[in-house]
Parts: C-alpha cells; sequence; structure tokens
C-alpha cells in the first residue's frame, strides 16, 4: 500500500509518501523566513504560504518517489491540532485527492503521529513506551500502552518548551526560532554560570517555564555583563532538568505496574537539542531501557510521521468519511 501524507498544521508545508515497509519520499517546505520578522508564526499569513506552497510540495513528494498520484492507495492529512486557516489547507487538500481519485482518506492526529515517529525509524518497538514531546505548542508526557491507545500523565500548564526557548531567545536578543540558537551558544557556555529555578518540583509530571522565563528576564536586567552563552546554558540546563526528572517519574510509575516501560523516547522540535538528546540516551540507561532517538530531520514537523500514523489509524479503525472536518484543539485523549 502507497500512502500520501500532507501536513500543514503550523508553518511547514510537507508531503511524503510511505510504501509497505519504505519511506519513498519526504518534502518540507519551512516558511519559517516569512515568520521570523513577528518574532513567531501568524496564523493567516501561514495558511496563505501553504496554499501557494501544496501543489508543488506535492509534485516533489511524488516525483521524488518516482510515482503518480494515480498509484496512491490511501491519502492522508493532518486534522489537528494547529491552526486552523493552516490545517484546513491539508486536510482539504488530501480529501480532494481522495475524492477525485477515488481513494479512502484518513485524517491524523498531528501528536499521535510524533509519538509513533518511532515506528518508522526503528525496528521491533515494543511497548509500552515513554515518550516525551516536546515543542512549541505543546509539552506532554505519555504513556504509549499500544498504537492508538496512550495516557497523557502531564506537561505544562503553561509555555511549552519550545515557546519557552524562543520567548528567552528573544530577551538575549537572538533571532527565531529560538532553541537551535540557544542550543548552540550554551555548548559555549556554562550551565552552573546562574543557578535558575527548576519549576514545579513538587509536581510529579506537570511543569511550567514561565517562572523560569521571568527568572531570566531578571538575570539579564540585574546582570549586563552576562555572556549569552551562559545564559543560554544556564538556561538550558534549568529546562531539560525540569524534563528529565517528569520523564523519569512517567518510568517509575511503569516500573510499578506490571508491564514496564520497554524504551523511552522524544519527539517534536525541542528533541533536536543536544543536550536534551544526550540526557534521554543517560536516562535510557539508568532503566536498561531502549532510548529511540530520532533523527533531527523527524523531530521538527514533517509528513513522513504523518503517513505512519495514517498507516496504523487505517489498519485499526478504517478510512474517514470525506464530512470530517479539522479540529483545531483535538485532546490526543479523545482518540
Ligand atoms: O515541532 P516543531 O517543529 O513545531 C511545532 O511547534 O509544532 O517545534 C518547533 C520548536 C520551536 O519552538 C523551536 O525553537 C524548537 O522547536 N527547537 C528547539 C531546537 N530545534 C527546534 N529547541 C531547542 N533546541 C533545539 N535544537
Ligand atoms: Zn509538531
Amino acid at each position: 500500500m502507497k500512502i500520501l501524507a500532507i501536513e500543514t498544521s503550523c508553518d511547514e508545508t510537507a508531503a511524503a509518501i510511505l510504501g509497505d515497509s519504505e519511506l519513498l519520499s519526504s518534502v518540507v517546505s519551512s516558511q519559517m523566513e516569512s515568520h521570523e520578522k513577528y518574532g513567531g508564526v501568524v496564523p493567516e499569513l501561514a495558511g496563505r504560504h501553504h496554499v501557494e506552497m501544496i501543489n508543488n510540495v506535492v509534485k516533489n513528494a511524488c516525483e521524488k518517489a518516482n510515482i503518480t498520484i494515480d498509484e496512491i492507495d490511501l491519502f492522508a492529512g493532518t486534522r489537528g491540532p494547529g491552526l486552523a486557516a493552516a490545517l484546513l489547507v491539508g486536510t482539504t487538500s488530501a480529501k480532494s485527492y481522495a475524492f477525485a481519485m477515488g481513494k479512502p482518506f484518513v485524517g491524523v492526529h498531528h501528536h499521535e503521529a510524533h509519538l509513533l515517529s518511532v515506528l518508522m525509524e526503528h525496528e521491533n518497538v515494543e511497548f509500552p513506551f515513554v515518550s516525551l514531546l516536546v515543542s512549541g505548542g505543546h509539552t506532554m508526557i505519555v504513556i504509549v500502552d499500544e498504537p492508538g491507545s496512550y495516557r497523557v500523565l502531564g506537561g505544562t500548564i503553561d509555555d511549552a518548551a519550545g515557546e519557552a526557548y524562543d520567548k528567552v531567545a528573544r530577551l538575549i536578543g537572538l533571532g527565531y526560532p529560538g532553541g537551535p540558537l540557544i542550543d548552540k551558544l550554551a555548548e559555549e557556555g556554562n550551565p552552573k554560570a546562574f543557578n535558575l529555578p527548576r519549576p514545579m518540583k513538587k509536581d510529579p509530571f506537570n511543569t511550567s517555564f514561565s517562572g523560569l522565563k521571568t527568572a531570566v528576564k531578571h538575570l539579564i536586567r540585574d546582570n549586563p555583563q552576562a555572556r549569552k552563552e551562559d545564559i543560554c546554558a544556564s538556561f538550558q540546563a534549568a529546562v531539560v532538568d525540569s524534563l528529565i526528572e517528569k520523564t523519569k517519574a512517567a518510568l517509575e510509575l511503569l516500573s510499578k505496574e506490571s508491564n514496564s516501560a520497554k524504551s523511552l523516547t522524544i519527539g517534536g522540535g525541542v528533541a533536536a537539542n543536544s543536550y536534551l538528546r544526550e540526557r534521554t540516551i543517560q536516562l535510557a540507561n539508568e532503566y536498561s531501557i531502549r532510548a529511540l532517538i530520532p533523527d533531527r530531520s523527524m523531530c521538527t514537523d514533517n509528513a513522513a510521521m504523518i503517513a505512519v500514523a495514517a498507516q496504523v489509524h487505517y489498519k485499526k479503525r478504517g478510512a474517514d468519511s470525506l464530512d470530517v472536518g479539522i479540529k483545531p484543539n483535538w485532546p490526543l485523549s479523545d482518540l
């Protein structure tokens, strides 16, 4: 079965083609530059860019896979969560192809796709596994009992991890998106230079990053001579310490159940972070379980993960009606 998947939930227009056992193509067109001057994603602008790009991106994905659209057996699009103006473009496009070609359509949950993307990169993934999903819009700690069965244990009560990176980068005077820039500068800094708060120590699974952001703001105000590298390293240490502590609590929870975690994985844009990747591997080693670390290209939004989730979804639940709409706010627990 060949699946053509489309992802347009935020600021990446992406299409991918998945064959029975291998990814045939994955194309991502980023709009980052258009949003950079606004310091964040502007929904209407994102929608307009998706409309401009979608047909070319799909065409490119078909060319790279060396197949024509009539060879596709299943069309998939991200239904949510995400920006309404952006989601509409990809879902409508995937449904239109399905309708025109007389083939089935599947609407995919964006976070389920991040969680299941490990199935494409790693063989013989065993369940349950714990996943830390950290992006610009979300921070979640999830137990994946099996494909389609998810327990969201907690997450952030305010800013998402990526959002915190982006906001702190703005405070320091770096560009957008801030995550990769802070990651790079932190390599040259001292993580112990400033003692920043580790948020919500008493809550096992939830975290909060707005207080940490305020602490960085005060730090900059009170130490105008502070090296950017040291601020970045200290901020990053606080974020990652907090995320790892909450992830560890999820592993502990599972170890008390009859079926302990078989592996640990990370996903979402912040999973590209070098220090978080290093600490995740350390934590998995501590529990003697597999660390399923995605390739950096699989961390940020892409359509290959949408295709994998569509494959699982189609096997389990069959096709969706072409009448289904987008779901900008779609809790994972509703699946
Ligand atoms: O998953 P994603 O591509 O888009 C959504 O938010 O859905 O994640 C983007 C976020 C941005 O906030 C960006 O700053 C952050 O991921 N990010 C990183 C790194 N690369 C991207 N944060 C920390 N370190 C990185 N290396
Ligand atoms: Zn995402």
